[in-house]
């Protein structure tokens, strides 16, 4: 019999991502998502690139008895938890909402997943825990830092949740993926990022500007101690990552874990600069886009990027599309969105 995965947030943009690499993995999937930020044509697309019926339950994982339903409905083993508010700025103006979904979201899961019976959890947690590291790149042994936002410290506090759940509970198994910063789109072009109203983060900005949606692209800050000026971020393809997930699976249902919570860095290694992105996209795309300096962001950090040897050695997996394949899938996307040839 096939395995099945409960995908929370399986409507949003990695969400789906994983979804699809699942089912080509062979596993059977439910999906629960609330649609709060995300559309249930995005489901559609994973159904239409799989060919599979995908059970689809619209639901708040913070609700406990609809989701006490769907773990009795469904028979399944592992969770992969995306459920989450993530918005940085909007963190920091509403932290109530972000502390109240984040965390209760989780719990309502952990509890669930305790009195059912449901051993296995990846969370999607992000190198925001990792604050502005000293050192570069990050390994799983850079220590983590103070939050600088109420997203950021529901991931810490989300993991912190995890690892006393499973230790104090011994069938249970997690493992908290840490990515970097997740761009692109599915090679079909049938699924990708659906950012509401104004951009927050880089790629759609940039693949908006390039529509001509937006008139210019900011960059925010040239005077960073990079070899550019601006900043750098690890910018990992959707897929590679949502083939992370899959791996993390695997790995607990094969009973391959070292211990009950483990952790991993999620990236390719590599730091690349605003501009360099900005070049790359035009370099792939042969798209201008236009842009101008502006002053630094608040609470942007100045540059991250990964050491993901402990992740492709203990997962046995790599990231390993090329970033103008990546920045050309989600021109892909943008262009099918926009009805756009
Ligand atoms: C941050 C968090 C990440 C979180 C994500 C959610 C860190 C290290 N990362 O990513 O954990 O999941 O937000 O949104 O805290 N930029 C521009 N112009 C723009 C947009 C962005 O220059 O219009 C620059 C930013 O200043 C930054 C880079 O592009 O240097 C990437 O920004 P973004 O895509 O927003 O991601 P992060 O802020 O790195």
């Amino acid at each position: 019999m096939k395995e099945c995965v409960l995908v929370t947030g399986g409507a949003g943009y990695i969400g789906t991502h994983t979804t699809v690499e699942l089912i080509e993995a062979g596993y059977d999937v439910v999906v629960v998502d609330n649609l709060s930020n995300s559309e249930l044509a995005a489901v559609e697309g994973v159904r239409k690139i799989t060919g599979a019926e995908i059970p689809f339950e619209q639901a708040d994982c913070t609700d406990k008895e609809a989701m006490s339903r769907i773990f009795d409905r469904y028979k399944f083993n592992s969770i992969i938890h995306f459920a989450a508010s993530k918005a940085v700025g909007e963190s920091v103006q509403k932290p109530l909402l972000y502390y109240r979904n984040n965390l209760d979201s989780l719990l309502t899961i952990l509890e669930l997943m305790r009195d059912k019976g449901v051993r296995n959890i990846v969370f999607s947690s992000s190198c925001t825990v990792y604050g502005q590291p000293k050192v570069l790149p990050v390994t799983e042994q850079t220590p983590r830092q103070p939050a600088t936002s109420p997203y950021g410290n529901t991931k810490q506090i989300c993991e912190d949740i995890i690892r006393d759940t499973v230790s104090a509970h011994n069938e249970m198994y997690g493992i908290a993926l840490r990515y970097f910063n997740p761009i692109g789109a599915h090679p079909s072009a049938l699924i990708g990022e659906l950012p509401k109203g104004v951009p927050g983060n880089l790629v759609p900005f940039i693949t908006q500007t390039a529509a001509g949606i937006r008139e210019c692209l900011s960059i925010f800050g040239d005077d960073y101690d990079t070899p550019d000026g601006s900043a750098v971020r690890d910018y990992i393809d959707v897929v590679d990552l949502a083939r992370a997930h899959v791996v993390a699976v695997g790995r607990m249902i094969q009973g391959k874990s070292r211990s009950n919570y483990e952790f991993f860095n999620v990236g390719t290694g590599q730091g690349r600069s605003v501009l360099e992105l900005v070049a790359a996209f035009e370099k792939a795309t042969g798209v201008k886009v236009p842009h101008k300096i502006v002053g630094r962001r608040a609470g942007d950090i100045e540059k991250i990027w990964a050491d993901t040897s402990f992740a492709n050695q203990e997962l046995g997996w790599k990231a390993t599309r090329s970033i103008e394949d990546t920045l050309a899938s989600a021109w892909a996307w943008e262009k099918h969105l926009r009805n756009i040839k």
